[in-house]
């Protein structure tokens, strides 16, 4: 909830893509004119749930759910402000779980094959939809201009498009996140200026050549404002030295604070918080603790580490806290906001009792040693 307090406090607008997000944003009092809800499988509940909390755009993802989403704010008696997604089809180069814009993915309607245009034909005849514009967001942990610069030419071509097919001109453009992050040394990712300034010198040229009307832009950075923030501190345990192939050094957590290696071969630079001013001394493995091999950076030169060492894990603040889970009945970590020299938990460390708060052992399963 703390994230939210901030996110408004810098004027930001915040996404939500799921009641969970929601309940969270509401909670921590966000301002909900500034809120948007995604998701490509909203439930009855969430939708209602959003209209209810006066959400100031739904991004709608499917035919489907204009048709859901309509009906919902019919009985309501309200009129939904909504975006539609779209796919433009662009290629990008990153990891093919989070490579999203493509015509063969479960989000938005393709550009490609005639659903957008059916999609927004189908929500400006629908009484309770307002459309205000359309979204498209093309993949995360992009290091290169050009797949962004390729989106904004198909999305204001579209915009044309839709002008010249229903006569509405649509006033919002919603371009997605994806900017990278700094995660390697030797990958820098474009910087956040030259990126506003690649969407913005594209788009401006765009609209003119269309003869269409300024946009009201958006954009969803996420991992690009929040990664670089973020630092992991684990305990060294084990060493292993295995002569002659490699040095694992383990610590205390692993793919239940971090799953990006496993999920994506997400890889990561580190420090030894306690020995930052000594130099690199040997090339080690760090792995994590759980059930498979479980390996957070391969082939890492570091000083000569001791249990007891503190590894901080570097650019994690994005899709690692988040997508954390118990795996091996591991309690999450404290989350820490440190700034200006000031240091408070956000969110606490959870505890054993925590692991075991919502199991229930059923009664025929309690006296299993008294029967035998
Ligand atoms: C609709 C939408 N917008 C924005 C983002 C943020 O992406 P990123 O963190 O790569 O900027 C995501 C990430 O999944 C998303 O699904």
């Amino acid at each position: 909830m703390a994230s939210c307090k901030i996110v408004e406090q810098e004027g930001l607008w915040l996404d939500v893509c799921t009641g969970g997000e929601l309940h969270t944003a509401l909670q921590a009092g966000f301002p909900t004119e500034r809120l948007i809800v995604h998701g490509n499988n909203k439930s009855d509940e969430e939708i209602t749930e959003s209209l209810k909390a006066r959400a100031a755009l739904i991004v709608v993802d499917s035919l489907q759910e204009l048709e859901v989403l309509n009906g919902l704010a019919n009985d309501m008696g309200c009129r939904a402000e909504v975006m539609l997604r779209l796919s433009p089809g662009v290629e990008v180069d990153t990891h093919t779980h989070i490579r999203l814009g493509h015509v063969d993915t479960k989000f938005g309607l393709s550009l490609a094959n005639g659903l957008a245009m059916e999609g927004v034909k189908q929500a400006l005849a629908l009484p309770n939809l307002n459309l205000r514009g359309v979204h498209c967001h093309i993949g995360s942990q992009i290091l290169e201009l050009r797949p962004f610069r390729e989106t904004v030419g198909l999305m204001v071509e579209f915009m044309a498009q839709v002008k010249t097919e229903t006569g509405r001109e649509l006033e919002d453009l919603n371009l997605g996140g994806g900017l990278g992050s700094h995660y390697l040394s030797e990958e820098p990712p474009p910087s956040v200026n030259k990126y506003a300034e690649a969407i913005t010198d594209v788009l401006r040229a765009a609209l003119i050549h269309h003869g269409l009307k300024e946009v009201r832009l958006f954009q969803e950075p996420g991992r690009s404002l929040v990664a670089e923030a973020g630092t992991t501190l684990y305990t060294v345990g084990v060493i292993k030295d295995i002569p002659g192939v490699r040095k694992y050094v383990s610590v205390d957590g692993g793919l239940s604070d971090n799953p990006r290696p496993a999920l994506y071969e997400a890889k990561y630079e580190a420090i030894v918080a306690n020995k930052a001013n000594l130099p690199a001394a040997e090339k080690v493995t760090i792995a994590g603790k759980h059930c498979e091999t479980d390996l957070l950076i391969q082939d890492i030169d570091l000083p000569p580490l001791e249990p007891g060492d503190i590894l901080a894990v570097q650019t994690t603040g994005a899709y690692n806290y988040s997508m954390a889970s118990n795996y091996n009945r591991l309690p999450r970590p404290a989350v820490v906001l440190a700034s200006g020299g000031q240091a408070e938990v956000i969110v606490e460390r959870e505890t054993l009792s925590d692991l075991v708060r919502a199991d229930r052992i059923p009664p025929h399963l309690k006296d299993t040693r008294a029967t035998g």
